[in-house]
């Protein structure tokens, strides 16, 4: 007897789009219980193949055996009639409906003529149990946690019975506590016997929890090795196709005066709670602050009041020794303050307008953009084409709307737009989520060169390793606070943690 036919064999997908081969002939198999990683920077081409095993989109060529049986997946519903289920990146929840209504959308079951809530939501609660996802039934999705409403996406699915479960990024929009749960319930599905593809960019997860894992580049499978027969560095080479340095390289800082200057800082939210509770810090030119915390301690509300989204009921803020608390954000902006945001699709640019446009978002009603009240579109364009050489920023045109670029490519588009208003100040928030190693490490030498020149650097960061390897000083947030203050030299993963998790108050060997 030969051994049993893999879950899911793909054989040869070619999947072009206008201008690109999204998926160059690509081969894969899944085996049953197996945990597979499908790893690639930004672009590579793994979203748009499990869309096609998922049966959004239909290869050009090739094709796909489910249990060694040829099918034809020509739609969501077959996918799942074949027992596949895809936990997609951005949530297709219902909000104000229960976690079991989201959960039977579309498949209620019926009682006579009503639907059949209770049995429903009985079978939603032993689901949670046999996989320990911890799911409340009746909560309502707008209640819960990002974490919990990714829970519910995955129940959907094993609620309509798949066995071969797609997770396309899915640790890209947690905190580091709901992603090592995650890992756990995965380890849990394919205990119970389902198959899992896992698409990620970060190495770390793919060492610990997978089995094995395809590198794909541009579209083409580099290569798949086991877990256990490869290392970090390895399949970091393999995908971005040149040796990856982790250590961050730098000089110690040459530190200057204080630029940005905070004190006492007092903010509540429209519910009257305290987001921001006596905040005092301080960044100095020539020096990176990375700011840690856990998401949700006042990360973002911290850095909205600096830049103005956000008024402050006490307390200072000074930049260069002048108070700007609550004045606007332009007038902010002026004031030599650049910021990379942490909802790039939000704040940092304007999705429908063209890069060049994007790069003088802050800056066209000024000279030399506009002279006499018009925009000079030929002095806006070479602007546009300098940045994006100087940058590295990937994309057919100068004209291509900011859309269609991956998201490497748009954070960097975003940080060569605000490095080159020259700031005092740069401040960079979450400014490497979801992106590949390979924009990683130039996002990194960005902020690091910003410093060299003698800018203020403030890095908010959930990404430890990054806050560590970054920072020149660190200050830890806690429930809107800063609770300790610590130098990456003299302190570690452990002691950050508990800070973190408001536990110690002060770094006991820091001394700072
Ligand atoms: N619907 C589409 N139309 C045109 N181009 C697309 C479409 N979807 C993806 N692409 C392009 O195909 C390539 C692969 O994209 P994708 O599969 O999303 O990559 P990944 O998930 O690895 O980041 C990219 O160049 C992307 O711009
Ligand atoms: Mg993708």
């Amino acid at each position: 007897m030969s051994a049993a036919a893999p879950v899911v064999e793909l054989k040869q997908i070619t999947k072009r789009f206008p201008g690109i081969v999204a998926n160059d002939s690509i081969s894969l198999t899944l085996e049953k219980g197996e945990i597979h990683a499908l790893l690639g920077e930004n672009g590579a081409g793994k979203s748009t193949l499990m869309n096609i095993v998922f049966g959004l989109y239909q290869p050009d060529e090739g094709s796909i055996e489910i249990g060694g049986k040829p099918v034809i997946i020509d739609s969501p519903n077959k996918a799942i009639e074949l027992g596949i289920g895809m936990v997609h990146q951005h949530f297709k929840l219902v909000d104000p409906f229960t976690v079991t209504e989201n959960i039977i959308l579309g498949t209620e079951p019926k009682k006579g003529l009503k639907i059949d809530y209770k049995s429903a939501a009985e079978q939603v609660r032993k689901l949670s149990e046999l996989y320990g996802l911890q799911v409340d039934p009746h909560a309502r999705i707008h209640d819960i946690s990002v974490g919990m409403q990714q829970r519910v996406e995955i129940m959907k699915t094993l609620y309509r019975g798949a066995d071969i479960l797609i997770f396309d990024e899915p640790t890209a929009v947690l905190t580091p506590q709901e992603i090592n749960e995650l890992m756990a319930i995965m380890k849990r599905l394919v205990a119970e016997g389902k198959s899992i593809i896992l698409i990620t960019h970060k190495l770390k997860e793919i060492m610990t929890i997978a089995d094995r894992v395809t590198i794909i580049r541009r579209g083409k499978v580099i290569d798949t090795v086991r877990t256990s027969e490869t290392n970090p560095n390895d399949l970091a080479e393999k995908m971005v196709g040149r040796g990856v340095t982790f250590k961050v390289d730098k000089q110690p800082p040459n530190i200057g005066k204080a630029v940005l200057k905070l004190d006492g800082v007092n903010s509540k939210n429209k519910e009257g709670i305290s987001v921001l509770n006596n905040l005092s810090f301080e960044v100095k030119a020539g020096e990176i602050l990375g700011i840690a915390g856990v998401d949700g301690n006042g990360q973002s509300e911290l850095i909205q009041a600096i830049t103005g989204l956000r008024k402050i009921d006490s307390g200072s803020i000074t930049m260069e020794g002048k108070e700007i608390a609550n004045l606007s954000p332009r007038k902010i902006t002026e004031k030599n303050v650049s910021h990379i945001p942490e909802d790039r699709h939000k704040h940092g640019l304007v999705l429908d307008f063209t890069v060049s446009e994007n790069m003088v978002l802050e800056t066209y009603y000024r000279s030399p953009y506009n002279r006499n009240g018009f925009m000079n579109k030929d002095i806006i364009d070479k602007h546009a084409e300098k940045l994006i050489r100087e940058f590295d920023v990937r994309t057919p045109s100068i004209h291509t709307s900011a859309r269609s670029l991956s998201g490497g490519n748009q954070q960097k588009a975003i940080i060569a737009r605000e490095i080159e208003k020259n700031p005092s100040l740069l401040i960079a928030a979450q400014p490497t989520r979801g992106l590949d190693v390979g924009a990683i490490e130039f996002v990194q030498k960005q902020l690091i060169a910003q410093r060299d020149q003698g800018k203020a650097v403030l890095l908010v960061s959930f990404e430890l390793d990054e806050i560590m390897n970054v920072s020149d000083r660190i200050a830890v947030i806690y429930e809107g606070h800063i609770v300790g203050e610590v130098y990456p030299e003299n302190t570690n993963d452990q002691e950050l943690g508990l800070m973190m998790a408001g536990s110690l108050k002060q770094g006991g060997n820091s001394g700072v």
